[in-house]
């Protein structure tokens, strides 16, 4: 069985979005992956099919009913059940919300080496917090901003995974050598015409010396990540000066 992410989400619509495009979305077709998507709403138990409610203890916005969710949720993720057969589902449970642990290239490669994963996308001000607990969910943040919802913050880290997967993108090496593999952000990428808009390729890089291409590589990797990313920077010292760390 292929690497399979379930998510669930409000807006069904807004899947495969970005997912189906492209080298991900051929991976899927070509079946080295697979998509899911679980409304919600569709676990809604009254007539109206509410799925929120205000905050206890007031304040703006509207929380997740945890009925609902837990019922969504609990859809996918079953117990182990011998008298319906049903077998445990080993996926990690994730919830994207801006609350959660940064998702890291390290947590991404642990992701795409497991069976897949279940995601849970919030909207509103969020889910209740008894779901999050009962369920045992791993809160997820793409990043310090916040969006109108998870499906965007899902899409991203699903794309993250399924590029790693075997098969999906082309070669082993161009994925060691990328920023975060390395620790370093990426030098410059040019492409022919040589001259464009009175602007240059560098001339080290036509120069056809191997060994002063890569050096000359590893110095803008230096500089942009010094300049930019000050916390790889002093990671990456770090790392120099102990490496067995
Ligand atoms: N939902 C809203 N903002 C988010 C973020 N930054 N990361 C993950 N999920 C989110």
């Amino acid at each position: 069985i292929p690497w399979h992410a379930t998510v669930l989400t409000l807006y069904p619509d807004a899947f495969p979005g970005v997912l189906g495009a492209s080298i991900i979305g051929g991976a899927e077709k070509s079946g080295l992956w697979q998509l899911e998507t679980v409304d919600i709403r569709d676990f809604a138990v009254n007539r109206h099919r509410t799925v929120d409610g205000t905050p206890a203890g007031g304040g703006a916005g509207l929380v997740l009913k945890p009925d609902v969710s837990a019922k969504a949720i609990d859809s996918v993720v079953c117990p182990d059940d011998s008298s319906t057969g049903n077998i445990r589902d080993d996926r990690p449970l994730l919830y994207m919300t801006p609350r959660g642990r940064p998702l890291t290239q390290k947590r991404v490669r642990e992701l795409a080496a497991g069976p897949g994963l279940v995601c849970f996308c919030g909207r509103f001000e969020g889910l209740d917090e008894r779901v999050i607990e009962s369920r045992n969910m791993e809160e997820v943040s793409i990043g310090d901003f916040v969006l109108a919802g998870g499906e965007v913050a899902a899409q991203a880290m699903i794309e993250a995974c399924v590029r790693l997967l075997p098969g999906v993108l082309g070669s082993a090496d161009s994925l060691e050598e990328e920023s975060f593999e390395t620790g370093l952000l990426e030098y410059p990428l040019y492409t022919k015409p040589r001259e464009f808009e009175g602007r240059e390729i560098p001339a080290v890089l036509t120069s056809g010396d191997h060994g002063a291409v890569d050096r000359w590589r590893r110095a803008q990797m230096e500089e942009i990540t010094k300049a930019r990313r000050p916390d790889l920077w002093a990671a990456h010292l770090k790392r120099k000066n102990s490496p067995e760390t």
